[in-house]
C-alpha cells in the first residue's frame, strides 16, 4: 500500500489560522500586537526568499513585521548594534537573524547577543539549555514543525523508536529533546554512525535532517514507518531549472513507509508557521499574559 502523504501545506495553513485568531484575541483583550524583526545580511538568494515569506506570513497573521536588510560587508560590531536596538525595542517581541551569515561573521556571537526572551529561533544557549533540562523554552521552529507533523499521524509518540539523522543545532539536537519530551525512545545518528541503514531500519519514526539529496533509500525504512524529511536540496533537472528534493528517496519510500512528508510541501511549510507561534508566545511571555492556546 502506498504511504499516506503528510500534507504540510494544509497543516501549516491551519496552524497559521489558529495563530491569527489568537493574535486578534491578544490585540482585543490586551492591546498587544506581537512584532517580529527579521535580519538579513547579504544577498543569499534562498535566504531572500525565506525572509520575504516570513514577512508576508507575519503580516497575514496580524502581527507587525520589521525587516532589516544589511549589506554583506556589515561588520560584527554593526550587526551587534542592530541586535542591541531590537533587544531594547518594545514593539519587537521576536528577533530572527537569517542563517547562514556571510563568511567572516561569527554566527554564534550574533545568536548569543539576542535577548533569550526574544529568541524565536530558540538557538541562544539559554533556550537550548532550558530545552535540554526540560524547562519551558523558545524552541527551534523546524523541529517543532516535525513534532506537529508526526502527531498528525500518531496521537502519541510515547514508546516509539525515533531515529534522527543529523546533529545540527538547528534541527537534530533540539529534536532529541522534543522527542524525549514526547516520551519517545531516541537515537541520534550522523556521518560517523556505523551501518546507518541498519540503524534507520529500527525506526518507527525516521527524521532525516542531513542536507544530502535522496540519501535515505527505500530499503533503509522499516515497513509502515513514519518518515519526516527535513531536507531541502536543489538538484539538476532535465529542464535546466533545477528541482527540490529531500534527504529521502521519496518515490522509493512511498511503497515502504506508512506515512511520509513530501518535499516541497512538508516540513518547510511548518517552519514559518512555527515561527509565528514562537513570536506570539514570546510576546505573551514578555507582556506577562497567559500563554496562547496554540
Ligand atoms: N536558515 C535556514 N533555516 C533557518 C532557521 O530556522 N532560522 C534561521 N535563523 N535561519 C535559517
Amino acid at each position: 500500500m502506498a504511504a499516506r502523504i503528510i500534507d504540510g501545506k494544509i497543516i501549516a495553513a491551519d496552524l497559521r489560522a489558529r495563530v491569527a485568531d489568537e493574535v486578534a484575541r491578544v490585540k482585543r483583550e490586551h492591546g498587544l500586537t506581537p512584532g517580529l524583526a527579521v535580519v538579513l545580511v547579504g544577498h543569499d538568494p534562498a535566504s531572500e526568499v525565506y525572509v520575504r515569506t516570513k514577512a508576508k506570513q507575519t503580516e497575514a497573521a496580524g502581527m507587525a513585521s520589521f525587516e532589516h536588510k544589511l549589506p554583506a560587508e556589515t561588520s560584527l560590531s554593526d550587526l551587534l548594534s542592530v541586535i542591541a536596538r531590537l533587544n531594547a525595542d518594545p514593539a519587537v517581541h521576536g528577533i530572527l537573524v537569517q542563517l547562514p551569515l556571510p563568511k567572516g561573521l561569527d554566527s554564534q556571537k550574533v545568536i548569543d547577543a539576542i535577548d533569550p526572551a526574544k529568541d524565536v529561533d530558540g538557538l541562544n544557549p539559554v533556550n537550548a539549555g532550558r530545552l535540554a533540562t526540560g524547562l519551558p523554552a523558545l524552541t527551534p521552529c523546524t523541529p517543532l514543525g516535525c513534532i506537529i507533523l508526526a502527531k498528525t499521524v500518531h496521537a502519541s509518540l510515547e514508546g516509539m523508536n525515533a531515529v534522527i539523522i543529523g546533529r545540527s543545532n538547528l534541527v537534530g539536537r533540539p529534536l532529541v529533546q522534543l522527542l524525549l519530551n514526547e516520551n519517545a525512545t531516541v537515537t541520534i545518528s550522523h556521518s560517523r554512525t556505523r551501518d546507518l541503514p541498519k540503524v534507520c531500519k529500527q525506526a518507527d519514526l525516521l527524521l532525516a535532517a542531513v542536507g544530502k539529496p535522496e540519501m535515505v533509500k527505500a530499503d533503509w525504512i522499516k515497513p509502515g514507518a513514519t518518515v519526516i524529511d527535513v531536507g531541502i536540496n536543489r538538484i539538476a533537472s532535465t529542464d535546466g531549472k533545477g528541482k527540490l528534493v529531500g534527504d529521502v528517496d521519496y518515490q522509493g519510500a512511498l511503497s515502504v513507509a506508512g506515512a511520509i512528508t513530501p518535499v516541497p510541501g512538508g516540513v518547510g511549510q511548518m517552519t514559518v508557521a512555527c515561527l509565528l507561534v514562537n513570536t506570539l508566545r514570546a510576546a505573551c511571555a514578555i507582556k506577562g499574559i497567559a500563554a496562547p492556546g496554540v
